[in-house]
């Protein structure tokens, strides 16, 4: 499986945001983005994709979004089927956000569920379940010099616009996490996940 996080320093952490202006939401438009290139190709959606979204702006930070549309029973029906616009994926969003609630893991439809949970917390669980995390960042080690094994089943983080703020760096790093590239070129969150998925695609992990 090929799992993911996005991090988003100011995207908004409640429903009540307009469809038709994502940028003021906190670049929702990139997190919209980010969903598009996580689980699309052409004429089809990957049902090996996790993705985990954490929002940490107003007014109700922070929430852990997740995402697994393959592990949804029906999937195998709808996939190739499905004609999704960015304005529906942040329809999606907004109903994933109106049913956050405190100390509760709400699940929103099979393989959606949304919760209270930060950053760190979310990567020590992932660790502590035996789980590699990479960070992405264009001074990291680059990943064609990973062997297979070493990326394979990993959890590749992503920053929005913004990048990693760095006191959650410094947390990531005393956790090990480690930060491998895909180039020199600064790249969009959105293509940094394409690329990555390339790479995959490359190496035929399923
Ligand atoms: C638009 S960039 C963020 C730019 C931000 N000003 C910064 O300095 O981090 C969005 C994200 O894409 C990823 N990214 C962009 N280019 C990359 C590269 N060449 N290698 C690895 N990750 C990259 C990083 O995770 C980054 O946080």
């Amino acid at each position: 499986m090929r799992e993911f996080i996005y991090y988003s320093e100011n995207a908004r952490t409640s429903g009540n945001f307009d469809v038709n202006n994502l940028m003021k939401a906190g670049r929702l438009d990139i997190a919209c983005q980010i969903i598009i290139m996580g689980f699309f190709v052409s004429h089809h959606m990957r049902d090996d994709v996790k993705l985990h979204m954490i929002f940490n702006g107003p007014p109700n930070s922070p929430v852990h979004i997740e995402m697994f549309p393959g592990e949804n029973k029906q999937f195998a029906d709808i996939k190739g089927q499905i004609d999704i616009s960015k304005k529906d994926i942040a329809g999606l969003i907004k109903k994933m956000l109106y049913k956050v609630k405190k100390g509760e893991r709400k699940e929103v439809a099979p393989g959606y569920s949304v919760e209270k949970k930060n950053f760190v917390n979310l990567v020590e669980e992932m660790i502590n379940d035996g789980k590699k995390i990479y960070i992405l960042d264009r001074k990291g080690k680059d990943i064609r010099n990973l062997e297979d094994d070493e990326i394979e089943n990993s959890v590749f983080i992503i920053g929005d616009q913004d990048g990693i703020p760095k006191s959650e760096l410094k947390k990531l790093k005393k956790l090990g996490v480690e930060k491998i590239s895909v180039g020199k070129q600064m790249y969009f969150a959105s293509q940094t996940m394409t690329i990555i998925q390339n790479e995959m695609d490359r190496r035929e992990f399923e």
